[in-house]
């Protein structure tokens, strides 16, 4: 045997938490922790975090661990009886060791299967009985691809609402811009959800942000100007896009410093406007590709290959 380590290996994270290390043989690596299905690194092959990760994040279940990519289910924020973004973040996943096949095959090694089932508790609260399936895969050239299956194994249907609640790291907020969003409908979470249209060429921040923004497009672009980087998000099954920075607001929260606002910027894939309802049955599948690439992306040029060649 080579020193060499291998794809998927499952091993002890902060506070003895256990969490599954992704690698690709080119470098890049993706971190899960079972606790709350929740991916909380992705590196590139320099070895470079591309997620923000609180430096006062709480590796405590239940409570959330705060950066990286939550799951919002089954509701997303404060839209329904739930606590804010639903229990998954919450709940302890499991290795799924037999999940169904995908109808793709795929020649990647660097994959995990979790699934989320309801405890009794669980079913008190929101009942429903549910499969919840997530597979995490790192591709080849250390794209982060997340894929949930839900699906309806109880006898009436029911509706949720949805989030991959992605915290991107950024050098700095003020120097980033998003492609992607000009001129959509927004929900304005600072408005009292307030419906909005955006009226700005490009979309870059000096303030607090929370909006859902509507009918969005299946590629979306976060341009970081300082790191000359370039995330491309793609999404399936996800027709709303959560953008959120707290700034100022970070201080009030217990589990972000002060000035972390600044390099972090959440950018969700979601289903929020209109609930996914599934009958007895029923399986929904909702898909967050994520990419990052060098800038020499220029505005407009929103082709993914385009983007993929430089
Ligand atoms: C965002 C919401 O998705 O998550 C915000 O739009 C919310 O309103 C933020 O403040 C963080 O939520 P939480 O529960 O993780 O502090």
């Amino acid at each position: 045997m080579s020193g060499e380590k291998p794809p998927v290996e499952i091993c002890k994270g902060v506070n003895g938490l256990d969490k599954v290390v992704l690698r690709e043989v080119r470098g890049s690596s993706a971190e899960v922790y079972l606790h709350g299905g929740h991916v909380t690194s992705w590196r590139n092959d320099h070895g470079e975090e591309l997620l923000f990760l609180s430096t006062k994040a709480i590796f405590k279940p239940p409570k959330a661990i705060r950066g990286g990519i939550p799951i919002c289910f089954p509701q997303f924020g404060s839209h329904g009886n739930l606590d804010q973004h639903g229990f998954a973040r919450n709940r302890f996943w499991s290795i799924d060791a037999n999940p169904p096949p995908f109808p793709t095959v795929s020649t990647n090694k660097a994959f995990t299967d979790l699934i989320f089932k309801p405890s009794e508790e669980d079913l008190k609260i929101w009942p429903h009985s549910y499969e919840f399936r997530l597979r995490i895969t790192l591709g080849p050239g250390g794209d982060l691809m997340l894929t949930s299956r839900i699906r309806n194994i109880d006898t009436k249907p029911f509706s949720f609402t949805f989030a991959y609640h992605t915290y991107l790291s950024v050098s700095d907020i003020s120097e980033v811009r998003i492609e992607g969003l000009e001129t959509l409908d927004y929900l304005d979470n600072l408005k009292a959800k307030e419906r909005f249209t955006e009226q700005g060429d490009a979309i870059t921040f000096e303030a607090e942000v929370d909006k859902i923004y509507l009918g969005t497009p299946t590629k979306i672009a976060i341009i970081d100007h300082e790191k000359k980087r370039t995330f491309v998000l793609r999404k399936d099954g996800l027709p709303d896009a959560v953008v959120w920075n707290p700034w100022e607001k970070a201080k009030s929260i217990a589990d972000l410093g002060d000035d972390e606002y600044k390099h972090m910027l959440c950018v969700e894939p979601a289903a929020v406007e209109k609930a996914i309802t599934l009958k007895p049955g029923e399986e929904w599948k909702g898909r967050l590709e994520l990419s990052a690439v060098p800038s020499s992306y220029r505005s407009g040029q929103l082709d993914p290959q385009r983007v993929l060649q430089g």
